[in-house]
């Protein structure tokens, strides 16, 4: 049999298929046999299918080597779609062969396992038709984001994620030895993203980024795949208005592209097809009384952390910007506000449902007075800045950016408990194997 004669396995459930002879292959989801005949579920890219084979059929040897089959082992089939009302799907296959590729050993993997044990074995977990949805969520969602960027003609650059300055604070890199210097990898792209934008006016980067804090919450990786925009002559509400198109865009491009894969994570996609613009706005100074008033225990220069976020926005069904943070909570290279120069001109948007930061924005300080004073602020060291201060000494003009976490997203569109169902070998303080 040459790879062409086959066909996928979804393809046993298209109207003319019913009666014809087909060949596919796959791997098994599960046997068993009796009386004689083996019942396996056979499953490919596509979807899966009830496989029948009778002993008489196959022969005697064929059927005890297709027997011993495990599951996840991997066989051949060529056989004629038949209606069976007991099947999965109304149909089946009656197989008149039966090849093994790989008999395979016992499968190790149970629903009932310890959740460290899945994790050791999360090389064979991601098999499991709840990640193979996932991750297609997430293939999905990527190509939609790309789709719309293209769309908005903001070019895709290549940042390096090797760098000999921490950009986001440097307590949370990780350091690393880079031929006997310090080294970090990249917390954001943001600085190169920036250095990028004077030639091009709207660049993007979707790379990993790592952050080296010891956060053991539902919402955090080590590791995460960060999609980052920066925009030339963009303020605030510029900047605001593009994150809703591009929130907006994706939620409901999932909806219409993946419908099934949402309903099978527990989220339907009507809620997602529902996301529109504008989304509400909140000062942060207002969050702060709001927070007070349900009794949480803050105050002007508090930092919202997950159990604050989670009070803004558990009843909500549409995202919430929360703007003009105090400068002191916030990253240097924010813009001042003239409005009030206690806070910057700056956007964290939150999932609603109680999920967390979805994007962290800001227009971007542009005076090499103000920017190089705030720098010296943060006990940051000016000599590895050097580079990046001299963009603000050509042509340096308004412009605003903002960084997404994709497992982010993918947690709130999905519904996940935790952030490591989103991808697939999660990076967290305690593990980083397999
Ligand atoms: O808010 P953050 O730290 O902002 C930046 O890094 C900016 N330099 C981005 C920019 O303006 N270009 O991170 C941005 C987003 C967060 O909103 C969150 O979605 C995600 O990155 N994120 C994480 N995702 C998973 N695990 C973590 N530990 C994360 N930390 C941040
Ligand atoms: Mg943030």
């Amino acid at each position: 049999m040459s790879p062409s004669e086959f066909e996928p396995v979804a393809r046993a459930f298209a109207p003319e298929a019913l009666g014809s002879s087909v060949r596919l292959r796959g791997w098994v989801l599960r046997s068993r046999s009796s009386g004689g005949i083996l019942f396996v579920v056979l499953r490919d890219r596509t979807g899966s299918v009830q496989v029948t084979g009778r002993r008489d059929a196959l022969g005697p040897e064929a059927f005890d080597a297709a027997e011993h089959v495990q599951n996840e082992g991997a066989i051949e089939v060529e056989g004629t779609v038949a209606e069976d009302r007991r099947a999965p799907g109304g149909r089946e296959v009656r197989a008149s062969a039966i090849r093994v590729i790989h008999s395979g050993e016992p499968f190790p993997i149970f629903v009932e396992q310890t959740e460290e044990f899945r994790l050791d074995k999360r090389h064979l977990v991601i098999r499991s038709q709840e990640h193979v949805a996932t991750f297609r969520v997430k293939a999905e969602a990527l190509r939609a984001l790309r789709e719309f960027l293209d769309r908005e003609e903001v070019l895709e650059m290549t940042p390096p994620v090797l760098s000999g300055n921490a950009a986001e604070g440097g307590a949370e890199a990780f350091q690393i030895d880079y031929f006997g210097r310090p080294g970090y990898l990249s917390q954001t792209a943001q600085l190169y993203l920036e250095a990028l934008l004077f030639p091009n006016e709207r660049v993007y980067a979707l790379t990993p980024s790592f952050r080296a804090e010891k956060s053991r919450t539902p919402r955090h990786l080590t590791e995460y795949l960060h999609l980052e925009v920066e925009l030339a002559w963009c303020d605030l509400d510029a900047l605001l208005e593009f994150e809703e198109r591009m929130v907006v865009s994706v939620a409901r491009t999932l909806a219409e592209r993946r419908p099934a894969e949402l309903r099978s994570l527990g989220r339907p996609p009507e809620e997602l097809a529902t996301i529109s613009a504008p989304f509400p706005r909140l000062k942060y100074a207002e969050a702060i009384d709001r927070l007070a008033a349900q009794g949480f225990a803050v105050r002007w220069g508090s930092d919202l952390g997950t159990a604050e976020e989670r009070a803004l926005t558990v009843e909500a069904r549409q995202p919430i910007f929360v703007t003009h943070f105090p400068r002191e909570v916030k990253a240097f290279y924010m813009l001042r506000s003239t409005e009030d120069p206690r806070t910057v001109e700056a956007a964290d948007l939150l999932a609603p449902e109680g999920y967390g930061e979805l994007i962290g924005g800001s227009c971007r300080e542009t005076d090499l007075g103000r920017l190089t004073a705030r720098l010296e602020e943060t006990g940051a060291n000016l000599a590895e800045y050097q580079w990046y201060l001299d963009l603000r000494r050509h042509g340096s003009v308004p412009h605003a950016g903002f960084g997404l976490g994709i497992e982010r997203l993918l947690r709130w569109v999905l519904r996940r408990e935790h952030i490591r169902e989103t991808t697939p070998f999660p990076r967290t303080p305690s593990r980083h194997t397999p």
